[in-house]
């Protein structure tokens, strides 16, 4: 098989095997990391730029450095220090910066669509770096390298992704991508935070952390985004953490021992994850972190040969 796509904009239109050639790709590059020279020519002279008009540590830094490790240039512009703080509108930026023959654009917005919009207008890859509630296809296909890695496969596997699957970009590519991979998905959390008709996307509902937990061989642990207290979609978020935290009395009574726990980070500890849970021996969130480097390795590659081989038919 042969990866086509010139931009990566969401899980949800991928198919099966190009998410597979995405996570064996990455597997190929994962060990570059762990070299005393973390650097590979293969994308030298190319040009990446990292445009995030919301705060990212991780998705980011792990763009920048899997720009590095391949050779390529990388270059960051924040809403803050670019004329957008000016009123220039984010159409008129991109074209700023296409002009200056730029090879890829990784975008993080807080409107969802706007990696979309943006690939129709502009000529440079577009890679969706989480755009509103809508999508965040990096963070899912390094959640679904860290499963395969950990338990040899995604078919067949019980993950349960709990907490505010409403609003999460990152519980929705989850979904399309371990659904397409094979995995059972549940999708626990208070009923207003869990989206109507959300079973249409072939997963078990249920606002009961027990049930949600019973035959789970992995739980992803989404942030509580405090602003949804405010909004009255929940009662305190106190009230939150008895129900719906994990902390190690609920997991010796309601999962299995080895239960694998993620977190997409950035946490709130002593909300959704108590501090003992997230630093337990069977939490791989620094193992997703690691992990993200090699997939976003895999993504800029393959978008970049895409592109080229594009241009050589042209
Ligand atoms: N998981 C994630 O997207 O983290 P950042 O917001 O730090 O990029």
């Amino acid at each position: 098989m042969e990866w086509t796509r010139g931009d990566l904009l969401g899980l949800e239109e991928l198919d099966r095997a190009e998410i597979e050639m995405i996570l064996d790709t990455a597997a190929s590059f994962k060990e570059i990391s762990s070299r005393p020279v973390k650097k590979v020519p293969t994308l030298r002279g190319r040009t990446i730029v990292l445009f995030f008009f919301e705060p990212s540590t991780r998705t980011r830094s792990s763009f920048e450095l899997a720009a590095k490790r391949l050779s390529a240039d990388s270059l960051n512009i924040s809403t803050s220090t670019s004329a957008l703080s000016k009123g220039e509108t984010i159409k008129d930026t991109l074209r700023n910066i296409e002009a200056m023959q730029v090879d890829i654009i990784v975008i993080r917005h807080s409107s969802s669509g706007i990696p979309w919009a943006l690939s129709r207008l502009v000529a440079p890859a577009i890679i969706n770096a989480g755009d509103g509630c809508h999508e965040h296809p990096t963070q899912a296909l390094l959640d679904m390298f860290t499963i395969k890695e950990k338990l040899g496969k995604i078919e067949g596997v019980n993950v349960t992704i709990l907490g505010d699957i409403a609003h999460s970009r990152v519980a929705r590519s989850n979904i399309w991508g371990l659904r397409k991979m094979g995995a059972n998905v549940t999708v626990c959390g208070p009923r207003t935070l869990l989206p109507r008709d959300i079973e249409k996307m072939g997963v078990i509902v249920t606002d009961n952390l027990k049930d949600g937990l019973k035959n789970a061989d992995v739980v992803n642990v989404l942030r509580i985004q405090r602003e949804r207290q405010k909004a009255g979609l929940l009662p305190s978020l106190r009230e939150y953490a008895q129900r719906f935290g994990i902390s190690s009395e609920k997991l010796r009574q309601f999962a299995r021992k080895d239960l694998l726990i993620m977190h997409p980070g950035p946490t709130n500890p002593g909300v959704e994850i108590t501090p003992e849970v997230a630093e337990s021996k069977t939490s791989v969130i620094l193992e997703q972190v690691t992990n993200g480097v090699a997939v976003r390795m895999a993504v800029l590659y393959l978008v970049a040969q895409a592109r080229d081989e594009t241009k050589e038919e042209e």
